[in-house]
């Protein structure tokens, strides 16, 4: 790496420990504290992620940093400090709660701060950067790796605060994307550990959209693909918070649907079943997914369903997903 990648990355690790101490150990960082342990977060997890604080001030990161010897305009190549339209120097991070992000070896290489009040924006996360790219890492990957290893499964959740909560509530195959859609990169980069993915995003209009995407690549690069499900508007750290760790184990991941009944239970939603037509429809639908189902008795189950549903023979749907599997070779 570059020698200017190297400072960044030095500047992460000086601000990560700083940040951390802020939150423990000073009067500054008491409601912070005080925030995370309200949303259910214990000790031993804000040690674990090395939680943070960065305090409510202009130049507190710009002077810690001069002092290191980092150059400012690296740092705010770095993402750490910005530039003021009067060409001054200030922290980017200020008065916010401080997860830092850990690239797959456990150093930091961005941070994402969360405001405590209802200020928008909600989090502010660090750019791009020499060592920071978003859609080639997963949030969590170096303490989940073990676990999803040996489980050969990993759980994928939206946001940092869904992976930490989950992780805590003993689900510690978990990694995040951090609000952004999967990218190709990190579906194959998972496939190499795991057969399987359960997605477990909000129980939202913005999540379900980010599933169906996000299923279809980690479909496309061989993964078995499940999906567990919350009450509409709940995501897992609302959950955890409401119902619990083991509920969230029992009830969400180990509840899990296999995509295909999620999904033909998404496409039914857009049809209007009593007509005709739209039956037809949905049958033709329901056969294209169906038929991309690699494992026979898999595919009979279905094929079972959508038969005794709709009254058909279930040679004749076998046949239409011959066909379709034919042409799709
Ligand atoms: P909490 O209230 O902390 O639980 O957040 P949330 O559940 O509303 O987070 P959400 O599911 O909306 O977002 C998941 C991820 O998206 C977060 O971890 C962030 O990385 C990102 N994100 C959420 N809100 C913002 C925002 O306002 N700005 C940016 N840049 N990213 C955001
Ligand atoms: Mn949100
Ligand atoms: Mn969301
Ligand atoms: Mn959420
Ligand atoms: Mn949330």
């Amino acid at each position: 790496a570059s020698q200017e990648a190297q400072n960044i990355l030095e500047a992460h690790q000086w601000l990560t420990k700083l940040y951390h101490h802020l939150l423990k150990h000073t009067k500054e960082g008491r409601e912070a504290l005080q925030y995370l342990e309200q949303r259910g977060l214990s000790e031993e997890t804000i040690d674990a992620f090395q939680i943070g604080y960065a305090p409510d001030a202009k130049h507190f990161v710009v002077s810690f940093l001069e002092k290191k010897g980092f150059h400012p305009q690296t740092m705010v190549k770095a993402g750490l400090l910005s530039v003021t339209d009067e060409n001054k120097y200030i922290d980017r991070f200020r008065g916010r709660v401080i997860f830092p992000i850990r690239n797959h070896q456990g150093k930091t290489v961005a941070f994402s701060a969360r405001t405590l009040s209802d200020q928008k924006p909600k989090y502010i996360n660090s750019p791009e950067t020499e060592i920071f790219h978003k859609g080639r890492m997963l949030f969590n990957f170096d303490l989940a790796r073990p676990h999803i290893r040996k489980m050969s499964e990993a759980v994928l959740v939206e946001g940092a605060f869904d992976a930490i909560a989950s992780y805590q509530a003993g689900v510690q195959n978990v990694i995040a994307t951090l609000g952004t859609a999967l990218t190709d990169f990190q579906a194959s980069l998972l496939r190499r550990y795991v057969d399987t993915v359960i997605i477990c995003y909000d129980a939202d209009s913005a999540g379900l959209e980010a599933t169906i995407k996000a299923a279809s690549l980690l479909k496309k690069v061989g993964c078995y693909v499940k999906i567990a499900r919350m009450e509409q508007g709940m995501d897992p750290d609302d959950y955890i918070q409401t119902y619990g760790s083991e509920s969230f184990q029992k009830h969400v991941i180990q509840g899990n649907i296999t995509y295909m009944s999620f999904y033909l239970k998404y496409l039914r939603k857009q049809f209007n079943l009593q007509t005709e037509a739209d039956r037809i429809r949905y049958i033709e639908k329901a056969l294209d997914q169906i038929s991309t189902v690699d494992k026979p008795v898999e595919r009979e189950h279905y094929v079972k369903d959508l038969a005794d549903e709709f009254e058909l023979s279930r040679e004749t749907l076998h046949q239409e997903i011959r066909y379709r599997r034919r042409k799709m070779g």
